[in-house]
């Protein structure tokens, strides 16, 4: 707020917060940044000067002061004025438990069969921990964790680090407004976590919860910036100077407008009916969510039969939690095996008791390596927690306590591979043990046959588990250039190969000689060598010879490659043996289609523009839109920004396509794809 009597000092220092926050919002919120890192710290920076040089000017809403505070001695109590409840929950996970649920609310309601259905709103249940964040005249004065719901913890200090919370509300703000909401981490940010953890040998956490729970509660915000944490908010606590919106839905809405995340996968509903639809979506959608979630939550939407309906005790009748099944849940953990990998890591992996979590049957989870299975104490004939959320594989993330009956000696990783017998050897300072038979493996040559032959490498049809196992077993295929001489004699003599099947397996190969550089580099399975450094590869070099002789600085100088890709690459140069693949592979008439490399002067008319697809198009398949907008020069991105360049949109487009709109970004469809490929 500035006013004519401002002194110049405090109308920039206003200005600048105006900005900054307006910043954090496109970044945090929207994730649609306006300008670049660079800018913000510049813009950053200069406040922090000004407030130094008038600490007269410092408040508590501005963005400089999300930075690390003190460490805290103790955290200290704050009363709710109005109490934080919890609600009832639902365990039918079938759709019973909608239709109960509406069963209640219509008969406290005193509806007869003949009234028309009850308004809900239904919304995700974030599995993170409550958190009440209070603001007074738009500026964030505290955030309060859940406590016994009477008193909680004051957590403002480690909130504040939280991007997408605003500091300052955004528009004409109440002078009490006390938003309720989720505190959670996303699943993508866990998993980097414990990916860090375990490469420092540190203990992992157990799940996305835990660490939130734990983050918000630690006393040195410092710890707190290094667990990224998100928010959402559902509800409202006291509020004073404001005409809450008369539904549930609006006043997410109004909250969203005050510049709050509200998440949008949230829908108002006529009737039960819409409940059960929406569980059942949300069900099929949970994997891919980038957060978990333990179930919906169905409010009935209008506020004044919310107040009608009243609390029973301590929560209120007119919300259910309805659940989905468990992503974590307890099974015995029957033998440990060891599973060696394509790179010929050599990994722990825990036979279990089959159990149902997160919506499947598991029966082998990961244990990652020895040194963590370690730290969690786990052996054979324990009981164990197991953990399956969204698309990562299952894994053992503790033991629940208690007495072994009988002795169990320690697990000891093997001397020798336990399917070719090698030696198997951890390298100095890391935490893998590796099977030194390369290829000769069979387990090794097994997965890089599949890699191989995947559909974004080579993509060779129909050449499956099934098949490449016994090709493997019967000592058929010894490596990679010996798929290109079996005949069709050959394979129909397999197990279930009819002579059909097998002309379409020759046939698949016969098609598959011609791949781009980039997808025959990325077929080769070189370490530290995916599809993006592949392309990246194929670019630069431009042809197999230049990048099979690069030296290691030559490497270095294509763009995101650095020492440890570059010297990994250099080492399989260097080895005769994969020289030698690479050179039957060529006799046998596999031609990588040398692409254009940097020298190359063909039309590029994409050069520089980022485009994001989605949706059906109606001729060209993704991966197709992919490879043409690449081969043009441009790059394909999976989200939607203000530096998308333009969004191609096809049948059944989603999200992006709506982010696209808000962003101003151009929307094309297939035939305007087209036309700018054609320059
Ligand atoms: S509403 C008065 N909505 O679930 C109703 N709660 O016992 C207050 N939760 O710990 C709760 N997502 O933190 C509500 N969309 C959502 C929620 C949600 C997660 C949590 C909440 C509380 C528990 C309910």
């Amino acid at each position: 707020m500035t006013a004519a009597s401002d002194t110049p000092a405090q109308q920039r220092a206003a200005a600048l917060r105006a900005q900054l926050n307006h910043h954090a919002h496109c970044y945090y919120v929207l994730d649609a940044p306006e300008v670049p890192d660079a800018e913000y710290d510049r813009l950053f920076a200069e406040l922090q000067a000004l407030e130094a040089a008038h600490p007269e000017l410092l408040t508590a809403d501005s963005p400089t002061q999300r930075v690390i505070g003190a460490v805290l001695p103790g955290l200290t109590p704050v009363q709710h004025v109005v109490p934080m409840l919890s609600i009832t929950t639902e365990t039918d996970t079938t759709e019973g438990g909608a239709i109960a649920f509406d069963a209640r609310v219509r008969r406290e309601l005193a509806l007869a069969e003949t009234d028309p259905p009850v308004e809900y709103a239904a919304e995700l249940k974030f599995d993170g921990l409550a958190m009440s964040l209070r603001y007074e005249h738009g500026v964030l004065v505290q955030a309060a964790t859940r406590g016994d719901g009477e008193t909680g913890e004051d957590v403002t200090q480690n909130v504040r680090t939280i991007g997408q919370i605003p500091l300052r509300l955004r528009g004409d703000a109440p002078a009490v407004l006390e938003v309720r909401g989720e505190v959670y981490m996303r699943r993508d940010d866990f998993e980097r976590l414990n990916e860090r953890q375990r490469e420092k040998g540190e203990k992992t956490f157990v799940n996305p919860r835990n660490t939130a729970a734990g983050a918000i509660r630690q006393l040195d915000p410092a710890l707190v910036r290094q667990r990224p944490l998100c928010f959402y908010a559902y509800g409202l606590g006291e509020v004073q100077g404001w005409d809450i919106p008369a539904t549930h839905a609006a006043m997410l809405d109004a909250l969203a407008t005050f510049g709050l995340p509200v998440n949008g996968d949230r829908v108002v509903a006529q009737g039960v009916r819409g409940l059960i639809d929406f569980h059942q979506a949300m069900a099929a959608k949970r994997d891919a969510l980038p957060f978990d979630i333990d179930g919906i939550v169905y409010k009935v939407n209008s506020r004044a039969l919310q107040q009608q309906l009243g609390f029973k005790t301590r929560e209120p009748r007119w919300a259910v939690a309805h659940k989905y099944p468990a992503q974590e849940q307890v099974t015995t953990l029957l033998a440990i095996d060891i599973q060696v990998g394509r790179t010929g890591k050599l990994t722990p992996v825990a036979r279990l008791e089959p159990v149902f979590v997160g919506g499947t049957t598991v029966s082998n989870a990961t244990l990652h390596n020895l040194f963590e299975m370690r730290r969690k104490g786990v052996r054979a004939g324990d009981r164990v927690i197991v953990r399956r959320a969204g698309d990562v594989i299952p894994e053992v993330v503790g033991r629940v306590p208690g007495e072994r009956a009988a002795y169990v000696p320690n697990f000891h990783m093997p001397r020798a591979c336990p399917v070719c017998d090698s030696a198997a050897a951890r390298e100095r300072g890391g935490m893998d043990y590796r099977c030194t038979g390369g290829v000769f493996c069979p387990a090794q040559r097994k997965q890089a046959l599949l890699h191989f032959a995947g559909r974004r490498a080579m993509d060779i049809e129909g050449l499956g588990d099934k098949l490449v196992e016994q090709l493997v077993d019967q000592g058929i295929v010894l490596s990679l250039p010996g798929l290109y001489k079996l005949g069709v004699a050959k394979l129909a003599a397999l197990d279930r190969m009819a002579e059909k099947s097998a002309q379409n397996i020759v046939d698949a190969l016969e098609k598959s000689k011609t791949p781009t550089l980039a997808r025959f580099l990325f077929s080769l399975g070189i370490r530290q060598v995916g599809e993006t450094t592949a392309k990246d590869l194929a670019r630069h070099f431009g042809t197999l010879d230049k990048l099979m002789s690069a030296s290691i600085e030559q490497l270095l100088e294509v763009p995101d490659v650095g020492p440890i890709v570059a010297a990994s690459i250099h080492t399989f140069f260097a080895q005769p043996h994969n020289v030698e693949v690479v050179e039957q592979l060529l006799a046998a008439s596999v031609q990588p289609k040398e692409s254009e490399g940097e020298g190359d002067d063909r039309p590029r008319p994409l050069l520089g523009k980022t485009l994001v697809l989605t949706g059906t198009l109606p001729t060209l398949s993704r991966d197709e839109a992919q490879a043409l907008i690449e081969a043009a020069g441009g790059k394909v991105s999976g989200s939607v920004s203000k530096k998308t360049s333009y969004v191609i949109a096809g049948e059944e487009a989603g999200s992006k396509l709506e982010k696209a709109r808000t962003l101003g970004v151009t929307v094309l469809d297939e035939a305007g794809l087209r036309a700018l490929l054609a320059g």
